[in-house]
């Protein structure tokens, strides 16, 4: 099959979450099982386009947008086998960030922003001749190409018998915007209804994506079930439910070329289930980079995340210092986001000197530190659609503590204290309460049930969650689109 994938972020080029990871290693994934996959983003401002070696491909492009001609200008990058082609065009990527400015305020234009982008990689397969059998798109941010595909490309040579795939990163991001867009975006006023696009007034990308796309799919089984509820989907679960088999869940996958503890060239040593001397090193540098006490024989707990309230930090934050007055542990804390979260975690390290360690900003190579370095790995996120550090942490062998929610509760098994089996702690409850009860199960099985505990990494650490699982499930998922197309 050949198969464009339009999506806002892709690692390594632009990211603030797990959407990269999945854009940059899916398709790799599928070209693996014999796929010819493209990828289509915008060259933001911020880029390193000297270090990706970016090529200029195509100029001008025409992109119709309601009607006004915008005129833009394509480049290129191979990433691992996979050709991405970057949608330039300045007056709407050329600007610091991707989605909002340095206050974290959402740029106003994002949806002509991301309209844009859409039929601009659908205009692009045009002008190269790439006629895809799946245009696969992801998120709010590209999810009216399966719309426009039915509106504007329905007789098209190239584009007309194309079946759409969108996939649902995060259903509380719909793309919420007022109607003054609509004509911009060419979606037909006779579609500005309830069971379309409009949305109290209002238009959603979310929604209309996933009325027009062929086939639809969340990033796990159980987050597919919760979003089904009306608790779970945000005002969309009867969107969903109207797809019946046509919406699934598949979960992530891990790209083990970036994220295995054995090869890993961005933490102080590498390691494996067989000789784990070098987590313990890594331990060590952790604490001392954190300029947290150097005990190999104190738990420490770690935080890679997004600071905001789907994530639970705020309950954590309620808990936190109880933690630590009560229990023998250690945090290091890496995240931006929610300025009073960030206030709040950046300055626990001088209220809790050498016990809590904190970064505040994005930082690839710390990410890897802590995941290699720590003993326990904390995501008590109220909803999670799929969750990528919990997998990573598995894999280096750092127990995650989870909330049973979405992708936690489908990728993390729990504690058995008779049999020592399972490779996490899980706890139902959104309440810092059961966060704490949750961290204390962990941190008193770390002292006292040492051979449980090293059960347990040896388990964790032989989970295999590769993309090549995740892959054939996407290509069944693209053989059913094409057959209801
Ligand atoms: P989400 O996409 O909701 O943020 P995921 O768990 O799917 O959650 O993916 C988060 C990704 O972003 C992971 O690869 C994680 O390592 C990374 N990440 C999040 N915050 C930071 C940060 N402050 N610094 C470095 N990496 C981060
Ligand atoms: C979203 C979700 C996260 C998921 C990621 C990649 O950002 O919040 O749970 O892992 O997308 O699918």
């Amino acid at each position: 099959m050949k198969i464009v994938f339009l999506a806002s972020e892709c690692v390594p080029y632009a990211k603030t979450g797990g959407l990269a990871d999945v854009v940059g290693a899916l398709p790799q994934a599928l070209q693996r099982l014999g796929h010819e996959v493209i990828v289509v983003m915008p060259r933001y401002a911020d880029m390193n386009t000297a270090r990706y070696s970016l090529r200029p491909f195509l100029a001008p492009m025409g992109v119709w947008m309601g009607n006004t001609e915008e005129w833009c200008a394509v480049h290129t990058a191979d990433n691992d086998g996979v050709p991405v082609y970057f949608i330039q065009f300045d007056k709407y990527f050329g600007r610091p960030g991707l989605y909002h400015d340095a206050d974290f305020n959402d740029y106003l234009d994002n949806p002509r922003r991301f309209g844009f982008l859409t039929r601009a990689g659908l205009q692009l397969c045009k002008d190269i001749g790439f006629k895809p059998d799946i245009v696969h798109a992801h998120d709010w941010h590209t999810a009216l190409a399966a719309a426009y595909l039915k509106i504007w490309h329905w007789n098209d040579p190239l584009l007309g018998r194309a079946a759409s795939v969108l996939t649902i990163h995060n259903i509380a991001y719909q793309g919420v915007y007022s109607g003054e867009h609509y004509d911009y975006l060419g979606l037909q006023w006779p579609n500005f209804t309830p069971d379309k696009f409009e949305d109290h007034g209002r238009i959603n990308f979310l929604k209309g994506g996933i009325v027009y796309a062929d086939v639809v799919n969340t990033v796990s089984p159980t987050y597919a079930n919760e979003t089904r509820t009306p608790a779970g989907g945000y005002g969309l679960a009867p969107y969903l439910n109207n797809k019946g088999d046509r919406y699934v869940g598949i979960l992530n996958g891990v790209d083990y070329t970036r994220w295995d503890p054995a090869t890993d060239p961005l933490i102080p040593a590498r390691y494996s289930p067989a000789d784990l001397s070098g987590k313990a090193l890594c331990k060590r540098e952790l604490q001392r980079r954190f300029l947290l006490d150097v005990n190999p024989d104190v738990p420490v707990i770690g935080v890679v995340s997004r600071l905001v309230s789907q994530k639970g930090l705020d309950l954590l934050a309620q808990t936190i210092e109880r933690i630590v007055d009560t229990m023998l542990v250690q945090f290091v804390i890496l995240g931006s986001g929610e300025k009073t979260l960030e206030a709040f975690y950046g300055e626990l390290p001088a209220r809790y000197p050498g016990r809590i360690g904190s970064y505040i900003g994005y930082n690839e190579e710390l990410a890897h530190w802590i995941e290699a370095g720590s003993d326990f790995f904390i995501m008590p996120s109220i909803y999670e659609p799929c969750g990528l550090n919990q997998m990573y942490s598995l894999k280096y062998g750092t127990l995650p503590i989870v909330r049973a929610t979405g992708g936690l509760d489908d990728s993390v098994q729990q504690y058995d204290e008779g049999s020592g089996a399972g490779t996490g702690f899980k706890f139902y409850e959104p309440s810092a309460h059961a966060i704490y009860y949750t961290v204390g199960w962990a941190v008193s099985t770390y002292y006292d049930r040492k051979p449980h505990l090293r059960q347990m990494i040896q388990a964790a650490m032989a989970q295999d969650f590769s993309w090549e699982r995740s892959a054939r499930a996407y290509e069944r998922l693209y053989m059913q689109a094409l057959a209801v197309r």
